[in-house]
């Protein structure tokens, strides 16, 4: 029986209690207004769930370690309160947004709502808080970003059980004054910068992933879990030439899956490999790896495949609307022009790098995040 006590919003756990009991299919799928609290009270189990436009990695493997102690340390009430904020921080491309975004969906009955904004520039910071806020306290056209960005931090200051994931923070000074510092919900960043020192925050290294799921990822990838003896073994030497890098093996899993031969991918690897090695321009390893996985993949491409990807890549790795393209597409090559009049070449080339790049397409594809 759900208790209301004066001057204070029932928590997810109070509206959950009211629920459970009368309709399972109810409390997951349905939404309700609510009289007495018609802001917080649309139901379902999470009442607010703003992910990104990708969903869930269905080829998602490993990082039960990372995910366990995410899960520890955010709601361990021993300790100071910084445990209440997370950083997860490591290379680009080693994995940290997939385990957020993994976090996310993997708890997301614990929490009322979650909420996913980018940290990549202050403009996306803010207008990822004018979304929280379209959701919640709701904001005006006429109001300044910064304003809606203080009512949402003071909105969660006073609410409950949320899970707020800021995306890409490499420049600590993009979230001045804007960070959640309340103990009733959780914040987990994610950011390349090894110097995070700037915020109070338990600091949670990703590091490669293990041999045996590096080798279960590339398997999943290609569609063959149960592989042969042989395959695995390529696999397995794949995964290693690749340094367990996810972004790298899952560019190597995309050109597998295309061209069906586990084998004839390390030969072409290493062949490419020496050409980076002398590219001193690429510095690191790990640099150097994606760079031989992407240069690959790259030369299957058509060539207005290529020059697409080429254009996405310089806009935004999120979200990129592409109507947005549409407008300004008197400036683009000839190629893309055309292709963006005719659907049937469009539907082409984003094909070709959803299989190949894995690009994901949104919003029957309208949006697109590489
Ligand atoms: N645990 C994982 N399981 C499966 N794929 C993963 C995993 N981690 C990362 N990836 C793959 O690697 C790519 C890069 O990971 P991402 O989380 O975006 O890296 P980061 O945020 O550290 O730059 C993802 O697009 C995904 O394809
Ligand atoms: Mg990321």
């Amino acid at each position: 029986m759900l208790r209301l006590r004066p001057n204070r919003r029932p928590s997810a756990a109070d509206l959950r209690s009211l629920f459970d009991g009368i309709d399972g299919s109810f409390l997951y799928h349905g939404a309700i207004d609510c009289p007495l609290y018609p802001r917080i009270c649309t139901l379902s189990k999470s009442i607010v769930f703003s992910v990104p436009p990708y969903g869930r990695n269905e080829y998602f493997s490993g990082r039960d370690d990372v995910l366990e102690t995410l899960f520890r340390e955010l709601n361990d009430r021993s300790t100071n309160h910084y445990t209440r904020r997370i950083t997860l921080h490591g290379l680009p491309g080693i994995g940290k947004t997939q385990i957020a975004l993994e976090y996310a969906y993997e708890h997301r009955d614990d929490y009322a709502y979650v909420f996913w904004i980018s940290g990549a520039d202050r403009a996306r910071l803010l207008s990822g808080f004018g979304e929280i806020a379209s959701r919640t306290v709701g904001c005006h056209l006429s109001e300044r970003p910064e304003d809606v960005a203080k009512r949402v931090l003071q909105w969660l200051q006073e609410t409950e059980d949320w899970l707020l994931i800021i995306d890409n923070l490499d420049n600590m000074t993009v979230v001045d004054a804007c960070l959640p510092d309340s103990e009733n919900g959780h914040t987990i960043i994610t950011t390349r910068s090894p110097n995070i020192c700037g915020i109070p925050s338990i600091s949670l290294p990703v590091v490669e992933m293990s041999h045996e799921n590096s080798i279960k990822f590339l398997l999943l990838r290609l569609g063959n879990p149960e592989a042969t003896e042989n395959v695995r073994e390529g696999a397995a030497q794949i995964v290693d030439a690749l340094h367990r890098l996810p972004l790298a093996i899952d560019h190597a899993g995309a050109y597998i899956w295309r061209t069906k031969n586990v084998f004839e991918y390390l030969a072409n690897f290493h062949a490419c490999r020496q050409e980076s090695l002398l590219d001193l321009t690429v510095s690191s390893i790990h640099n150097r790896t994606v760079a031989t996985t992407w240069k690959l993949s790259f030369a299957r491409l058509s060539p207005a495949a290529a020059k697409l990807l080429e254009y996405l890549a310089f806009m935004n790795p999120d979200e990129i609307v592409i109507d947005y393209l549409r407008a300004g597409a008197t400036v683009l090559p000839l190629t893309l022009q055309t292709a963006l009049k005719d659907p049937a070449q469009w539907r082409g080339l984003v094909q070709s790098l959803e299989v190949l790049w894995n690009c994901r397409f949104a919003g029957f594809g309208t949006r697109v995040c590489i």
